[in-house]
C-alpha cells in the first residue's frame, strides 16, 4: 500500500506494539494463566513428547557454559515412596514423572581428572550457588515446556526436608546435591490462579526504592488471598498472606535449618583459605 495514502487508517500504538514485538504470543499468555497442578491423570505421558522435553531442558543456559546440574528421573515407586516421606507430601509419589534437579560439580571434576588435573579451587561455595542456578533454571525450561504442551506440573522444593536422606536415597556422590524436584503429567484438577503480590511492590528501577510496605496495598493484597482456596487444603480458603508470611517465618524445618553442613559434608569448600 502506498505510504502516503491519504485514507488509510491508522494503526493504533498497542495494533503496532503487538505487530513488531507480539506481545500476545502463546507463550506469555501460558505464563500469565499458569498454576501449580498436583493432581494428574493416571496415564503415562508419550515418549516422543518426553523426548522432547527433555531436548528443550538441555537447552537452558547454564552459568559459564559449564552445566553443572543433572537430572534424574524416577520411576521406581520405592524410591518415589522415600522421597514423599521426605517431601511429606503423597502426592509426590503420584506424578505420573517425577524429576529431581540436582547441582553437580562431579562430573566436571570427573572430566579434569580425566586430564591429569586436579580440582583443588573450584568446588567452592560459589560454584555451588553457580550449579544450583543451573539446576533451577533447568526445572523451570522443564515446567515452561510442560505447561506449553498443555500439561502440569509442581515444584517439590520440600524433598529438601532432609537432605541427607535424600543423597542416600538418591546414591548421589561428593560434589552432587540436590535442588528441586518437579511432578508433571496431564492435568486432573482445575486450582484458581493464586493471587499475587502487585508488582509496584517488587518492581524497582535503579536501586531499592521501598524500604517501607504500602500497608495499604498490602491490607488489599491480604484480602484477595483470603478469597483463594488451596485444594490441598480441603478446599478451604487460605489464611491472608501477612498470616502467612508470619506463620512461615516461624516454622523452618529442623533439618533445613542445618543445609550448609549437608553441602559441606558434599565435599563443597564453603570457606577456602583464604
Ligand atoms: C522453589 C519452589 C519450591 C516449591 N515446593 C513445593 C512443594 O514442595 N510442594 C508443593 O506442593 N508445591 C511447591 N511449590 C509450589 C508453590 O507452592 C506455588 O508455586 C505457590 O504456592 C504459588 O502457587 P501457584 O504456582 O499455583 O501460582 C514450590 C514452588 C517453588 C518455586
Amino acid at each position: 500500500m502506498n505510504e502516503g495514502g491519504g485514507g488509510r487508517k491508522k494503526s493504533s500504538p498497542e495494533t503496532l506494539m503487538n505487530t513488531i514485538f507480539d506481545v500476545d504470543n502463546k507463550t506469555i499468555r501460558n505464563l500469565l494463566q499458569r498454576r501449580t497442578i498436583r493432581e494428574f491423570k493416571d496415564e503415562p505421558l508419550d515418549d516422543a513428547l518426553l523426548a522432547r522435553l527433555f531436548e528443550a531442558v538441555n537447552r537452558t543456559a547454564s552459568s559459564t557454559g559449564m552445566q553443572q546440574y543433572s537430572m534424574i528421573r524416577v520411576k521406581d515407586e520405592a524410591v518415589r515412596k522415600a522421597l514423599a516421606d521426605v517431601a511429606g507430601q503423597e502426592y509426590l509419589a503420584r506424578a505420573p514423572e517425577l524429576v529431581i534437579f540436582i547441582v553437580d560439580l562431579y562430573r566436571n571434576n570427573k572430566i579434569a581428572a580425566l586430564k591429569g588435573e586436579s580440582v583443588v579451587a573450584g568446588n567452592t561455595m560459589d560454584a555451588f550457588f553457580q550449579g544450583f542456578s543451573d539446576a533451577i533454571l533447568a526445572a523451570q525450561t522443564l515446567t515452561t515446556a510442560v505447561e506449553a504442551s498443555g500439561l502440569g506440573a509442581v515444584y517439590f522444593g520440600s524433598i529438601l526436608n532432609d537432605p541427607g536422606r535424600v543423597i542416600e536415597i538418591l546414591k548421589l556422590p561428593t560434589l552432587t546435591f540436590p535442588a528441586l524436584g518437579v511432578g508433571f503429567g496431564k492435568i486432573n484438577q482445575e486450582p484458581m490462579l493464586k493471587p499475587r503480590m502487585p508488582l509496584s511492590e517488587k518492581l524497582f528501577t535503579d536501586t531499592y526504592e521501598k524500604l517501607e510496605i504500602d500497608t495499604e496495598a498490602l491490607a488489599r493484597y491480604d484480602a484477595e488471598m483470603e478469597t483463594y482456596y488451596d485444594l490441598r487444603d480441603m478446599n478451604r480458603r487460605v489464611d491472608s498472606f501477612s498470616k502467612q508470611v508470619v506463620t512461615r517465618l516461624n516454622t523452618v524445618a529442623k533439618k533445613r535449618q542445618r543445609m550448609l553442613d549437608y553441602i559441606a559434608a558434599q565435599g563443597f569448600v564453603l570457606k577456602p583459605e583464604a
